[in-house]
């Protein structure tokens, strides 16, 4: 209860907006003499004022008159509520102005006043309620968006499971007469007495089409293999610094540069230490792709306590861990080319590729969110304000009980 009180006593940053200096003294005074139910109090005569006081000072709630100098009835409240998205507003009607009070509910009011009507005692619980019910419409805003996104990933992830089957099917089908060409192809090079130039070209030409082909074969079977892990204690630095092992003939053919920031914090998680190295070589290569000659790659590992991980953007599920859960996070992140804010949502989509000429499949990004799926762990791509490109991935810690636990089970089964 003494919550509530001490809630509803608390004095307000308030804004108000009328022009009739009398109305102007009576709320002046109801708002500022003890208890003063303003800790701040600006008052604008006119609405084009009110708007630009919104802009320099931060009010939590407007009191506004609807017929001002230079606007007048619900069009004050239109104009006003789309300047101030943010602010809890109360109108300030005439007397019986009831139904015109009533119709700023739908422009963005949350309650309105009629002037006379009302003392401080009453001026003080309004605004108030003003500004809990402004809350409670904020927190249903954020609550639909959550519900879209998690709406949108289930969207999503059918779909990748649908391709998924489609394309393993498909690509067992390829792979044997596949192989046949490839091999075919191999036997005519070694074998063909005198190939003349063009006979030369033309199986080689075969060879890498074959090769490319046989790629996208093994891409799809993996997008399609995704129930087949085998998830171990890990530390994720060792399975970082294995990832870099793999790619670092690439690395050194571009001349980039890695840098590793490994922290010393706990760094153990449950995961399939195949797929999830699969995950950071996509991720890796795909900032080697991005950067020029000589460009620069950072892979870093902290942790931290979901859901403040310290980077910008959502993980697509706000439920993805529980609050205060330690979670390892690896950054990778490359002062590269960037990615066009108009293709950002498609690069997770199979077959989405700005590299199909230059050998890309576009199935590596879809690969890793099915795998961090798995994982019921999280990934993130966006643009960092200084140029390049961050690739986040997230993993719950694992807590020396589980791993105990893990090893106990363990040596039972033996
Ligand atoms: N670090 C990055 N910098 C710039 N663009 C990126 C980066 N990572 C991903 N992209 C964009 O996302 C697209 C999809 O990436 P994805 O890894 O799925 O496919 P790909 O690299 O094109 O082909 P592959 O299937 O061979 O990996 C890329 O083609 C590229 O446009
Ligand atoms: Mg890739």
């Amino acid at each position: 209860m003494d919550e509530i009180r001490k809630k509803f006593s608390r004095p307000l940053k308030v804004l108000v907006i009328e022009d009739n200096v009398i109305d102007q003294k009576i709320l002046e005074s109801m708002l500022t003499e003890p208890p003063a139910i303003a800790s701040f109090l600006k008052i604008a005569g006119k609405l084009s004022e009110g708007i630009k006081l919104v802009n320099e000072f931060p009010f939590e709630i407007a009191i506004l008159d609807l017929n001002l100098p230079d606007s007048q009835g619900i069009e004050t409240i239109t104009v006003f509520s789309r300047h101030a998205l943010d602010l809890a507003i109360v109108v300030n009607t005439g007397v019986y102005e009831d139904d015109l009070g009533l119709e700023t509910l739908k422009h963005g009011a949350q309650d309105f006043l009629i002037k006379s009507k009302y003392n401080s005692y009453v001026l003080n619980k309004v605004l108030h309620y003003c500004l809990e019910r402004k809350q409670r419409e904020r927190d249903l805003v954020n609550a639909y968006h959550e519900l879209k996104e998690a709406q949108q990933h289930l969207i999503d992830s059918e779909k990748f499971k649908i391709v998924g089957r489609l394309a393993g099917g498909v690509a067992h089908e390829v792979k044997n007469p596949l192989a046949t060409i490839s091999y075919g192809i191999t036997y005519l090079q070694q074998n063909l007495k005198t190939p003349d130039s063009n006979q030369l070209k033309v199986m080689e030409n075969i060879k890498e089409a074959a090769d490319r082909a046989d790629k996208i074969v093994n891409d799809l079977l993996d997008f399609s293999s995704l129930d087949q892990f085998q998830k171990t204690p890990a530390s994720i630095q060792s399975v970082i610094r294995k990832a870099i092992s793999l790619v670092q003939y690439q690395l050194d053919e571009k001349q980039i540069q890695l840098i590793e920031i490994f922290t010393d914090d706990h760094d153990r998680v449950m995961i399939d230490k195949n797929r999830i190295g699969q995950v950071v070589i996509n991720l890796i290569l795909n900032a080697a792709h991005a950067v020029p000659p000589h460009g620069e790659i950072q892979i870093s590992t902290h942790l931290s306590a979901w859901p403040d991980l310290g980077l910008p953007g959502s993980w697509g599920k706000p439920d993805l861990f529980a609050s205060g859960e330690k979670i390892v996070v690896i950054r990778i992140e490359d002062n590269g080319v960037g990615i066009p804010e108009n293709v950002l949502d498609k690069i997770f989509e199979p077959f989405f590729t700005s590299r199909r000429a230059a050998g890309g499949t576009g199935l590596g990004l879809s690969i890793c969110r099915n795998i961090m799926e798995h994982h019921e762990a999280g990934i993130k791509i966006f643009n960092r304000p200084e140029g390049g490109v961050c690739a986040a991935l997230c993993f719950r810690a694992l807590s020396q009980a589980q791993e105990d636990e893990y090893a106990a089970k363990k040596d039972l089964n033996h």
